[in-house]
């Protein structure tokens, strides 16, 4: 494709601004075309400091244009009208995780993408982190050889202070939707941690094991009863909703896994860790903002067991990298890169597509039905797309 690929943003706001917008701003062969808001005063302002060509605050309007080949979607809650809709329009989409809150409904987004020969892309992060992606080469490569078992966690502390309202929104009038739920019983939680912390180091345990999860087992936890429900409210209520969670996972290929996710355990952003062990080798990677470092990778042998530091190649790094930029737009400037690449290369490669954003939704499900009936629930295998 000569021309450049040209991209509309719906959603401006925060994530967009520290993510998606300057990914796509640094990204050779794409002009960003639209940026499509409810709030005209952030797509303006957003607009000019990434050079975009335009504003909107209708995406059916952004949709309707002949002249636009991709759709990002980056609002807050609810993605699948838009999502459903950008695939209707013909145009190629990336949306923020989740595509949609049950799996039925990612593959039959995925069906869809495929049938009209669209790419699509899931914001699974952490998979473009260039340690993680050096990862996923070694372990392609050999290193671990055949793998035993999976660690993964993605944690941090940001809701510990009950006073961190629940619901992330900036309201200016109460919402008709509320965040959480009041049944204070155990089965009745309301699934949070799960699906938006849980969601990538799923990902990327599948990746690096190579295999899908089978059956699973786990516990959600509201570890922090009572919160603030929103900003405008000043008094804390209980609110149970999964601020914690804990799975095992039996893989496909007779890989154990342990996954951890959590928005009330100490520690800093963004919290993630894999760790995979096999019969030839062991590696452990972190992402975690320590000591001016957000990314480290260690790598361990059968013959020389003791871990030790492995740099990351350049090749891993996204255009246009500089080493002061963090781990949201160097994640999110690989995951542009990747994206490009696949519209315009024209070949099959879809990696962190819609179907793996349903593979992932299945284990989210899993586990959650796993926590409500107290029992080794099985993960269904993927339809075929
Ligand atoms: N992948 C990650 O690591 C990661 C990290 C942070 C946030 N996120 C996700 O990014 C998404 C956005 O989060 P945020 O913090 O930027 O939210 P935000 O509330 O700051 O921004 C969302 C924006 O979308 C706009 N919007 C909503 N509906 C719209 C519509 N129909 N048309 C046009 N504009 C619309 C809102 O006006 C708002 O400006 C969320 O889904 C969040 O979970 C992902």
């Amino acid at each position: 494709m000569a021309d450049d690929l040209r991209v509309a943003v719906i959603g401006a706001g925060r994530w967009s601004q520290r993510a998606h917008l300057p990914g796509w701003a640094r990204c050779p062969g794409v002009k960003l075309a639209v940026v499509c808001d409810l709030n005209q005063e952030l797509a303006r302002a957003a607009a000019a400091q990434f050079g975009a060509e335009g504003i909107s605050a209708d995406y059916r309007e952004v949709l309707a244009r002949e002249d636009i080949d991709v759709v990002d979607v980056c609002t807050r809650d609810e993605h699948d009208p838009l999502v459903f809709a950008s695939l209707e329009a013909g145009k190629h989409c990336l949306t923020e995780k989740p595509v949609a809150h049950r799996a039925e409904d990612v593959w039959r987004a995925a069906r869809m993408a495929s049938q009209r020969g669209l790419k699509t892309k899931v914001g699974l992060t952490f998979r473009y982190a260039p340690a993680i992606a050096y990862m996923a080469h070694l372990v392609a490569e050999g290193w671990c050889g055949r793998p035993f078992v999976f660690n993964g966690y993605e944690q941090n502390s940001q809701w510990l202070d009950p006073d961190n309202p629940a619901d992330k929104r900036i309201l200016s009038v109460p919402a008709d939707d509320q965040v959480g739920g009041w049944d204070p019983a155990e089965e009745a939680i309301t699934v949070s941690s799960l699906e938006g912390y849980g969601a990538p180091i799923i990902d990327i345990g599948l990746m690096l094991t190579g295999a899908g999860i089978r059956e699973t087992v786990g516990v959600l936890r509201n570890f922090v009863p009572e919160r603030r429900r929103t900003n405008l409210d000043h008094a804390r209520e209980p609110i149970n909703l999964d601020d914690g969670d804990v799975f095992i996972a039996k893989f496909a290929n007779g890989a154990l896994g342990t996954i951890q996710s959590s928005y009330v355990t100490v520690g800093n952003y963004p919290g993630v860790e894999a760790r995979l062990y096999g019969d030839r080798g062991a590696l452990i990677c972190r992402i975690v903002e320590e000591n001016g470092e957000w990314q480290r990778l260690w790598g361990a042998s059968a013959d020389q067991v003791e871990f030790r530091r492995l740099p990351i190649p350049a090749e891993f790094f996204p255009p246009q990298h500089q080493p002061s930029h963090g781990w949201e737009e160097t994640c999110y400037g690989n995951l542009i890169r990747s994206f490009v690449e696949e519209i315009t290369s024209g070949e099959d490669g879809n990696q962190g597509d819609f179907a793996q954003g349903a593979a992932v939704q299945e284990v989210i499900n899993a586990v959650e039905a796993s926590h409500r009936s107290r029992a080794w629930t099985e993960v269904r295998p993927a339809p075929p797309v």
